[in-house]
């Protein structure tokens, strides 16, 4: 039976735990994983934008030994020219994988209902799951466990706080959810997620008070606009300005480390100098999704 890879929702912990352990052992020795994917070809299909997923799937994908084939949003416009059933479908007959990037997670589940070859979610409005694995490899390396820690997530609730809350429940990481009123996360993740930390002993937390961040190893945040969102900036600029990452929350919270799955807009989200400060993982984290990504394809793929 393929496995597909739309959220980490379903997973155990044992099953993440021994994730987060290939992605480490995959970044130490990748000479034994060079062929892990030989003579494999995989599709990645993006409705929106990339420079991170999409570069970091191709280069590391050849470093496994197989091959990527990339469709942008002109040649695949997925609704004009033939239903997204007919698509992955059709991709399934040719590629051993596809790593999509789309609007509607409802989109994700088509797709892994029609292909006969597992589907990575490569982001989609309600999970970013390659990029929690990274993030939690890059606390790993930092800290020497995920357990027992606490990430403060202040911005904007979105598809990476989704996916850190549900990444983090699964490895053990407390998760304080800081976000301005009626920007929370979604309520149906923050049950997925405490539904797994109720087994776990992780403690979630959510407010609109920075102050909640207080006592927090770590902080992270993205941007205040997701993809696709075309609110004009000014009209939530004050609202969320309180919300910055800065040199100022890091010594109010006490937290030593600073995270951002970028891209980042300097100044806003986050202040510029932090982001260049020796507090910042963003550097390992950029890098970690390639080794994140491919345990994930050897996980699912590998010989
Ligand atoms: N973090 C991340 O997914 O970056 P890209 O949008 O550039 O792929
Ligand atoms: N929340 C952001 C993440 C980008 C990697 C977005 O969806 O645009």
């Amino acid at each position: 039976m393929k496995q597909d890879l739309l959220t980490f929702a379903n997973w155990t912990p044992e099953q993440m735990q021994e994730l987060l352990s290939l992605a480490v052992q995959i970044k130490q020795a990748p000479q034994a994983y060079s062929q892990a994917l030989a003579g494999k070809s995989i599709v990645a299909l993006f409705e929106k934008p990339s420079l991170r997923t999409r570069v970091s799937f191709d280069i590391g994908i050849n470093r496994l030994g197989g091959h990527m084939v990339y469709l942008d949003s002109q040649s695949n416009k997925l609704a004009g020219r033939e239903d997204s059933v007919d698509v992955a479908a059709n991709l399934a007959c040719w590629a051993d994988a596809i790593v999509a990037r789309v609007f509607s997670h409802s989109t994700l589940e088509t797709f892994a209902e029609a292909a006969k070859v597992p589907v990575i979610n490569a982001l989609c409005d309600k999970y970013h799951p390659c990029q929690g694995l990274a993030d939690y490899l890059t606390l790993f390396e930092k800290f020497g466990s995920c357990e027992g820690l606490t990430m403060a997530y202040v911005g904007d609730g979105n598809n990476v706080t989704h996916s850190l809350l549900i990444v983090g429940a699964l490895l053990g990481c407390h998760q304080v959810v800081v976000t301005p009123e009626g920007h929370e996360a979604s309520p149906e993740m923050v049950a997925q997620a405490k539904a797994i930390a109720a087994k776990t002993g992780v403690k979630i937390v959510e407010s609109n008070d920075v102050a909640a961040a207080k006592g927090a190893n770590v902080i992270y945040t993205d941007t205040w606009l997701s993809m696709g969102d075309d609110t004009p900036l000014e009209t939530i600029k004050d609202k969320f300005m309180p919300y910055q990452v800065n040199e100022a929350l890091m010594e109010l919270t006490g937290a030593t480390h600073v995270l951002h799955c970028q891209p980042a807009h300097r100044d806003l989200e986050i202040t510029g100098s932090l982001m260049d400060s020796d507090a910042s993982l963003l550097m390992q984290q950029a890098e970690n999704r390639m080794h994140g990504q491919n345990a994930i394809l050897t996980h699912l793929l590998g010989a």
